[in-house]
């Protein structure tokens, strides 16, 4: 394969002057923040993250001090971003950074990514943005441009096929000066397929490197990238106890780990309505409320609060109540926190 030579300046003069050059993560070569934003934005929108990321800077101005939080504070903070398994691993990762190399984050990604929740790519963004280093990102943005660009049509369903892709990423990467041009160039093919090389419809009229790109000198852009295994869904149906006590206490238990929404605070999840009814005391009052979907990666959750009303007395099953001024700062998955914010 022929790679177009130019292909990383026209990028990284393309960034300087079109891309996003304000976000509160840019601007810093400090690793902490860098390393924060790209665990939060590896499955989350930068608008979702934004106020997340600035909570937490404030209440962990630095990775000693996310290092020496209760577990729960960080999955408490991360409440509502979902995927908590980045919580669990940024605490972990942030352990790490303290236990094994003196509080400093390493500044080679093959050492990154030896850290929890540090994948290849991830490791690349956090060396480049940072160090300069000369190591290619390769997330699902940069598969569907570079795919585009070289007109790269085997199954990128194959890692082997990845594979492949990602060594011509490599051949891509500027050359010189990298101290000031690695960060752009990255950050320049993360602009790219977030702006102008989108799934759908890409404005290759205004691309910088259309005169570069196969996929638009074949008039197909969206032709690429080929995927053909489809994501296998599943579907499950789980009934959410929601009982109350006097003065807004609800009844929350700790999920197992591991498990969906392991280690988060959750109303009782039973597998039909006959299991909850039995923990029930025989004359409680209980209504159903309007039961609803809440999407995970490989599965639709049917969700079907129940509503009863308890003696504060009552228990017998894993847990406690919850009074209105404790449960909004737990670790509480979203659709959790939506049945109890309706009260
Ligand atoms: N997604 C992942 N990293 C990003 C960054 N640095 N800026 C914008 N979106 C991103
Ligand atoms: Fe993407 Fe079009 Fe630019 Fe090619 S020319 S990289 S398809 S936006």
């Amino acid at each position: 394969m022929k790679l177009p030579a130019g292909f990383a300046g026209r990028v990284v003069r393309w960034q300087r002057t079109h891309g996003r050059n304000t976000l509160p993560w840019q601007n810093t070569r400090d690793p902490y923040r860098v390393w924060l934003s790209e665990i939060m934005l590896q499955q989350t929108q930068v608008a979702a993250v934004l106020g997340y990321y600035s909570r937490f800077l404030e209440r962990f101005p630095d990775v000693r001090a996310l290092a020496a939080a209760p577990l729960d504070d960080v999955l408490g903070l991360w409440s509502g971003l979902g995927y908590y398994s980045r919580a669990r691993n940024l605490h972990a990762c942030a352990q790490q950074v303290v236990e094994l190399h003196g509080g400093e984050f390493p500044r080679k990604a093959e050492v990154l990514q030896t850290l929890p929740g540090i994948g290849p790519s991830t490791a690349a963004a956090i060396a480049s943005f940072c160090f300069g280093e000369r190591v290619a990102i390769f997330d699902g943005n940069v598969k569907r441009v570079l795919s585009r660009v070289l007109a790269y049509g085997e199954d990128l369903s194959s890692s082997a096929n990845e594979r492949v892709l990602w060594d011509h990423a490599r051949g891509l990467l500027p050359a010189r000066e990298l101290q000031e041009n690695m960060p752009r160039y990255t950050q320049g093919l993360m602009d790219l397929g977030a702006t102008l090389c989108t799934p759908r419809n890409p404005t290759c009229l205004l691309c910088p490197v259309q005169a570069d790109c196969g996929a638009a000198a074949e008039g197909r852009p969206e032709a690429y990238p080929v995927k053909t295994k489809k994501l296998k869904r599943s579907a499950e149906s789980l009934w959410l106890l929601h009982a109350q006590a006097e003065e807004g206490r609800v009844w929350l238990q700790k999920r197992p780990t591991p498990g969906v929404w392991a280690g988060l605070y959750c109303l009782p999840v039973f597998a039909s309505r006959e299991a909850l009814d039995e923990v029930l005391p025989r004359k409680a009052k209980v209504r159903e409320a309007e039961p609803f979907v809440h999407v995970l990666t490989h599965k639709d959750l049917h969700l079907h609060p129940v509503e009863a009303v308890l003696p504060a007395g009552w228990g017998g099953i894993e847990g406690a109540w919850f009074g209105a001024k404790e449960w909004p700062a737990l670790g509480l998955p979203a659709p959790v926190r939506r049945i109890l914010e309706a009260g």
